[in-house]
């Protein structure tokens, strides 16, 4: 059989990226500019920000670098971040000087526990950084009620979660501070970006001054395309900024982000009901109904997940794990955590399976063939 492998991730590139991408090559400013500035417009346009701004940076994971340095966080500080995440959270805590402290996660949508955060919460804690996994909104009322009855800030990585909406509103138009990921294989992508969503004025130019090296007027003049020949750093610095040739790929994108959503939905919907019955795994705790599906996780119990991803791979179809929790990286073995009973059993289970935006049919029936033949 030389059929070709359903990939776990595949990016949704047409002409329309192509052109965007030619279109800002030839206009000759190829750094940070009015491109950068026209993808901040079509986020806050798509998220329905009132009054809150967007940051656009390199990178999910510099957008929390410099979402925690805006919001005055650093040495002698504490974060809390559930293990059950990716590391560039870790990573970002990390480098902004804080420490890392990790808390388990609820069974049902794998989001931040938030009984068991607050147990974690000392004098240090500063932060609360919960993650929407998979697309699916965490307890997030939760998160704020803690947070507020605990004087913290929160800072949600909905970068699973480009378009999650709770109650008609979606991430990131609300609450605290939202940062997101367009990287290569995001829902929307960038080839590689990121962003920061904030209410405050203030914060929003101290982002803008920190992803560009604490330089004072550089966003506004670049903002036209072109350059300040007189300009004074005012605070720490980095080099984060989004180009405009990365914006125009980000630009085609959000353009067509309704469309990738849909299609999502519907290919998790069907997953779902496919494998319902299948006594030996659990389907997402969802009805995908308001929600961005950045990934499908499919749940693999009684200990065969190997034997499972054995049999997708045999069959053609390719499987990822998200995630290898932090607390058993080498790196983040001695940070602080709590309890982590449901992480160290969900990790055992948790199987990703191939979801694309717009995916084609016979991907679709074949992950699925693949699926309800495994015994
Ligand atoms: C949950 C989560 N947090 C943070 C990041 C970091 O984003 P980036 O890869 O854009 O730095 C990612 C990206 O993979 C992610 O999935």
């Amino acid at each position: 059989m030389n059929e070709e492998r359903v990939p776990v991730f595949a990016p949704h590139i047409g002409v329309d990226t192509l052109k965007h991408l030619t279109d800002a090559l030839d206009v000759g400013w190829l750094g940070m500019g009015a491109t950068t500035k026209e993808f901040e417009e079509r986020i806050g346009a798509f998220l329905g920000l009132r009054e809150r701004y967007v940051v656009a940076v390199n990178t999910g994971t510099s957008a929390f670098h410099i979402a925690l340095r805006a919001a005055g966080i650093g040495q002698g500080d504490e974060v809390i971040t559930p293990s059950f995440n990716y590391v560039a959270d870790h990573q970002a805590i990390r480098a902004s000087g804080a420490d890392v402290v990790m808390c388990d996660i609820r069974d049902g949508d794998l989001g931040m526990d938030c009984e068991k955060a607050a147990a974690l919460i000392t004098p240090r804690t500063k932060a609360l950084m919960p993650l929407h996994f998979a697309g699916i909104a965490c307890d997030r009322a939760g998160v704020y009620r803690l947070a507020e009855s605990r004087g913290l800030r929160v800072i949600e990585d909905a970068c699973h979660a480009f378009g999650t909406e709770i109650a008609g509103t979606r991430i990131g138009a609300d609450g605290d501070i939202a940062v997101f990921s367009f990287d290569p294989v995001k829902v929307v992508t960038s080839i590689d970006g990121g962003c920061v969503v904030v209410g405050d004025a203030e914060e929003r130019e101290r982002l803008q001054r920190m992803r560009l090296l604490g330089v004072d007027k550089d966003t506004t003049e670049r903002y036209r395309n072109r350059r300040a020949w007189e300009y004074d750093v005012v605070s720490e610095g980095y080099r984060y900024h989004l180009t405009n040739i990365l914006a125009s790929v980000g630009v085609s994108q959000i353009k067509r982000a309704d469309e990738f959503i849909a299609s999502r939905q519907a290919v998790c919907r069907e997953y779902n009901a496919a494998f319902a019955n299948l006594t030996w795994a659990r389907i997402p705790a969802s009805d995908f109904a308001g929600v961005s599906p950045f990934i499908y996780s499919l749940r693999v119990l009684s200990g065969r997940r190997g034997a499972f991803i054995e049999h997708l791979s045999s069959r053609g179809v390719d499987a990822g794990i998200h995630f290898v929790p932090v607390h058993k990286h080498t790196a983040f073995a001695g940070a602080r955590r709590g309890d982590m009973t449901v992480t160290d059993r969900v990790i055992e289970e948790v199987v990703t399976l191939p979801l694309h935006s717009n995916m084609r049919r016979d991907r679709v029936e074949r992950v699925i063939d693949a699926v309800v033949s495994f015994a």
